[in-house]
């Protein structure tokens, strides 16, 4: 029987390509460039399946022009806010996407970005390897210590939960917020608050961890930003979509929050220029999943649902 055909958007883990190599017709992308839209359409011509990151952006447009041969766009990635699902469903284009295994990652990246705004590591760093360390005083670098204080998280899902399981490593009271209460075991004591609004100025840290959609864009904004307390931190692994850089860059300007620490950004790659200007924030590019580990679990988890797929049956993580 005839090898299914697929197109790998990017350059994926040996070990990953090697497995896609065996099971499928692959057409892969040695040299990892980004397709614009025309060439990924013209690639997508004859193929059953696609399996694309989110720097593929199938937008209602781009999905109506596919070609009638593609039958499952296979993300390697957990969020899906680069695919149409409405489209996709419309279509009869079944999407999957690669969740739980990239939770750990994640959070650790949640850490370090909350370490690195509060503890100033960006400056710190700089002002080393600038070579313009000069001088040790008690006033030097003095930054925000977290241990013990309280970390609000919005969007409980996988990562929310393991990023809360880090954020207790260092004391820290878990105050959470998501659409619906979680059972106590998920819960390990953290308190709800059905109202985001209502935890905001109860916390010390607030870390993003809910996917973007429609609903949740911009849901950090002026008025959110304003009654966080005053010297809080503000911490994003989830989606630039989710805060209004507008206000939070206000809200860095004036000292209204004491730092942010952002992995994700609205107009990626690249982010806002606007935050390299500012000393109080600490900027990673995107590398909330980038570790061996995980790109080779995203990869693995991206197949099981094509092969389930192609075996007829239903993949395990199907979104639309
Ligand atoms: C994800 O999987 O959604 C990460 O942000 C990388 O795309």
């Amino acid at each position: 029987m005839a090898k299914p055909s697929i197109l790998v958007t990017r350059r994926l883990p040996d070990a990953v390509q090697a497995r896609i190599a065996r099971h499928y017709d692959a057409e892969f992308n040695d040299d990892d460039h980004v397709f614009s839209t025309d060439e990924l359409l013209e690639r997508c011509a004859g193929k059953d399946a696609v399996l694309p990151c989110h720097s593929e952006h199938f937008t209602a447009a781009v999905i109506d022009q596919l070609p009638a041969s593609v039958r499952i766009i296979a993300n390697f990635s957990v969020g899906v806010d680069h695919v149409d699902l409405e489209a996709a469903k419309q279509r009869g284009i079944v999407v999957t996407n690669t969740p739980d295994v990239l939770s750990d990652a994640t959070a650790e990246i949640a850490l370090l970005l909350t370490l690195g705004a509060a503890r100033r590591a960006s400056e710190g760093e700089r002002l080393v390897r600038g070579g313009a360390w000069k001088d040790w005083s008690p006033s030097f670098m003095v930054g925000t210590q977290v241990t013990g204080k309280t970390v609000g998280i919005v969007g409980m899902g996988r990562v929310g939960q393991v990023a809360a399981a880090r954020f207790r490593g260092f004391d820290m009271q878990v105050r959470y917020h998501n659409r619906s209460r979680l059972a106590p075991e998920k819960e390990r004591g953290a308190v709800y608050h059905a109202d985001l609004d209502e935890m905001l100025g109860q916390c010390d840290v607030i870390s993003l961890h809910c996917p973007a959609t429609a609903e949740s864009k911009g849901l950090i904004n002026a008025g959110r930003l304003g009654r966080m307390k005053d010297g809080a931190i503000l911490v994003n692994t989830a989606r630039g979509a989710l805060v209004d850089d507008d206000a939070l860059l206000d809200a860095l300007r004036s000292g209204k929050l004491a730092a942010a620490g952002l992995d994700v950004f609205n107009g990626e790659p690249g982010g806002d220029p606007r935050y390299r200007e500012l000393e109080n924030v600490f900027l990673l590019p995107h590398i909330g999943s980038a570790t061996v580990d995980t790109r080779n679990a995203m990869g693995d988890r991206a197949l099981d649902n094509l092969d389930a797929f192609f075996a007829g049956d239903a993949p395990g993580d199907r979104v639309a």
